[in-house]
């Protein structure tokens, strides 16, 4: 069975392209993210194809936010889709609306903490409480779980700190900022290696350029298998969550 600890994030235009590349990489991945930017290409109906056809998990990244009313709504309709995990951003009422949405089925909520694109000097324009970032964002995961969450988004750096919260027991944290080994950095400033992020606590790592990006796809998705593979002999859960 494909280890599902690797995510790979669709990142490309359009949900035709999505497909040919998830036929490229093959049994290599077995569990793909869709972002906001394909929703408007077909990106639910990618979804469908993928998990009917393919077999494949799949991440709806849509990091909803809204009243808890609308926010129910989205999530129980999304919810009909047959997804795995679903993004909102980690404000308690969002987080608890999210959960309601998602009535029985089995959808994994996971709660964003705080943008990692935005600096201190944002979160001082939007009016966010003095601290530092990573406090503000351990702060911000405690209460996405005690909202009910199932899991936060967090780079990899403030992995081992959420991992360390009581609340985060049982819990889900997915990692993206994540490169290979040798990989290209491109615009993420906070990364680390699979292995690494493993080992502070992720569960699940999203990896997109190195992959999408790369001129043979399947074979970036194995070696990062391998160095996954490598890491977590020990704290392997393959087929878990
Ligand atoms: O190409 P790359 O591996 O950087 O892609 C990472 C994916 O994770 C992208 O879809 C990006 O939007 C997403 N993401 C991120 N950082 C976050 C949240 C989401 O890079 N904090």
């Amino acid at each position: 069975m494909t280890d599902d600890r690797l995510i790979v994030a669709l990142d490309v235009p359009n949900a035709l392209d999505a497909l040919k590349l998830a036929e490229t990489i093959g049994p290599a991945v077995s569990f793909y993210k869709i972002g906001l930017g394909m929703l408007t290409g077909g990106g639910l109906a990618l979804a469908g194809e993928l998990k009917a056809e393919h077999g494949k998990r799949i991440f709806l990244d849509m990091k909803l936010f809204d009243i808890g009313a609308t926010v129910e709504a989205a999530v129980r309709g999304l919810a009909q889709f047959d997804l795995d995990f679903l993004t909102v951003h980690g404000d308690p009422h969002v987080v608890r609306a999210a959960r309601e949405g998602a009535g029985g089925k089995d959808l994994k909520i996971l709660a964003v903490t705080i943008l990692t694109s935005l600096d201190r000097a944002d979160l001082d324009d939007a009016m966010i409480k003095p601290g530092e970032m990573t406090d503000l964002v351990i702060e911000r995961a405690g209460r996405a779980f005690e909202a009910g969450a199932h899991g936060v988004i967090a780079s990899p750096h403030e992995a081992a700190a959420i991992r360390a919260l009581p609340e985060a027991e049982g819990r889900l944290i997915v990692t993206p900022g994540v490169r290979p080994l040798g990989a290209d950095a491109g615009d993420q400033k906070r990364i680390a290696s699979p292995a690494q992020a493993i080992a502070d606590g992720a569960d699940h790592i999203v990896v997109g350029r190195p992959v999408w990006q790369s001129p043979d796809p399947r074979g970036a998705a194995q070696a990062i298998q391998a160095e996954i593979a490598r890491a977590g002999k020990n704290n392997s859960r393959v087929g878990q969550n």
